[in-house]
């Protein structure tokens, strides 16, 4: 099953079984939102699933862009992304946690095609606060599914410091050669597949849970992820997905992915290439702080990768399909001619502080020795972070 039959099985599953499609909203949150950007399908819903009445109902299904910054150090791996899309049912008061894990597995095994002998679920073990979810744990026993508790920092779900929260259960699915080893916590070849959490509580500003009057269900299943999966394959990017991308940038800019840091190097390209297209769709551009540092900080890292070695290469020939196919995927309309004026203008910067940053450093330090005082006078006088001085340090070794 390719991407678009991915996405279709899974939104007329819910619908079949009464939910209403809702539409994907941008990844920049309303303004007054603390986060920086939507990193959940839930979180356009969260006022609903703390018991405001949705328009369309109790049954909601529907697809969100999301952006996770705290992935952002394992985008290389196998299955980490930046932007990437959440496959998302909901049941806002209407049934409870265990038809949704049910459902879940009739989805994954009679629909997807999957194994259920490849298959494990974790549930929450409880804490100090909260018991343990015997219902969830109950459930897949009944369902034949392997499973293991874990404590809160696996599985205890929140969107932030305060708001909706509770326990969640989490589908795996097995990524590695053979039968499978092991469970979720001690083999890495089991991939979490689909999260199910039941909200059950309202996280207050002093700390404290407040349990919701009317409990609701958020499921979230990252779509790159699921293809992974259901077409067996080693990673994200060997998906249909990903084809596009992958049949360019290794001729276009040299990025054959030859031995394991070059494999990393281009996976980090496409992987943030294509999310700063996806961010600047939205309407951000880059800037020093918040939302904008993220686009920065992802299109610097992947000219950083792109002049390793010659480092001739410049954004201005990325393809606008690529742009447009991207977009497409997103449900965007994005131009290639203003992304492409996003792109080259920071490239134009950074390859300014790049050639700053060189000469500087031959010229200040020339034993290659830098302490903690140094990086900061680098960063607050000439505005060269850190990270950026440790490459071009490295560069001259
Ligand atoms: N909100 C849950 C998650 O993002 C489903 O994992």
């Amino acid at each position: 099953m390719n991407t678009s039959q991915t996405v279709s099985t899974f939104t007329k599953f819910f619908t079949a079984r009464g939910h209403r499609p809702i539409e994907g909203s941008s990844l920049v949150p309303p303004a007054g939102d603390s986060v920086l950007y939507t990193s959940a399908g839930m979180q356009p819903l969260a006022p609903y699933l703390e018991g405001a009445p949705h328009p369309l109902g109790t049954r909601l299904v529907g697809v969100q862009r999301c952006l996770r910054t705290t992935d952002l150090e394992s985008v290389g791996d196998s299955s980490h992304l930046t932007v990437f899309q959440m496959l998302g049912s909901w049941s806002l008061g209407d049934y409870p946690g265990q038809q949704s894990l049910e459902w879940g597995l009739e989805l994954l095994c009679d629909h997807f095609g999957l194994d259920p002998g490849m298959l494990h679920a974790t549930v929450f073990a409880g804490d100090g606060d909260v018991g343990p979810d015997t219902g969830a744990l109950q459930t897949w026993r009944a369902l034949g599914v392997p499973v293991e508790a874990l404590g809160a920092e696996d599985n205890w779900w929140s969107n932030g410091p305060t708001g909706p929260c509770g326990p969640d259960s989490e589908i795996f699915g097995w990524t590695g050669d053979g039968v499978p080893e092991g469970t979720p916590s001690t083999d890495p070849r089991w991939v979490e597949v689909w999260n199910h959490v039941t909200m059950r509580y309202r996280r207050l500003g002093d700390g404290r849970l407040e349990p919701l009057e009317r409990p609701s269900v958020d499921t979230g299943m990252g779509l790159e992820r699921l293809l992974m999966v259901t077409q067996g394959l080693g990673s994200v990017y060997e998906t249909d997905l990903f084809a596009p991308w992958l049949s360019v940038l290794p001729d276009l800019w040299g990025l054959h992915p030859v031995d394991d840091r070059r494999l990393r190097s281009l996976r980090i390209v496409v992987d943030h290439l294509r999310s700063a297209i996806v961010v600047i769709g939205d309407g951000v551009r880059p800037s020093n702080t918040g939302r904008g540092y993220v686009l920065r900080r992802v299109l610097r890292r992947t000219l950083t990768e792109l002049w390793r070695g010659e480092g001739v290469a410049t954004l201005g020939d990325l393809p606008p399909s690529l742009v447009l196919d991207t977009g497409g995927r997103f449900g965007q309309r994005v131009s290639p001619a203003v992304v492409m004026s996003v792109l080259l203008a920071e490239e134009r910067k950074f390859s300014g502080l790049v050639n700053r940053g060189r000469s500087l450093l031959v010229r200040l330090y020339p034993s290659g020795l830098l302490t903690d005082d140094d990086y900061a006078y680098l960063h607050d006088t000439h505005g060269l972070p850190r990270e950026l001085v440790t490459e071009l340090l490295a560069e001259t070794r």
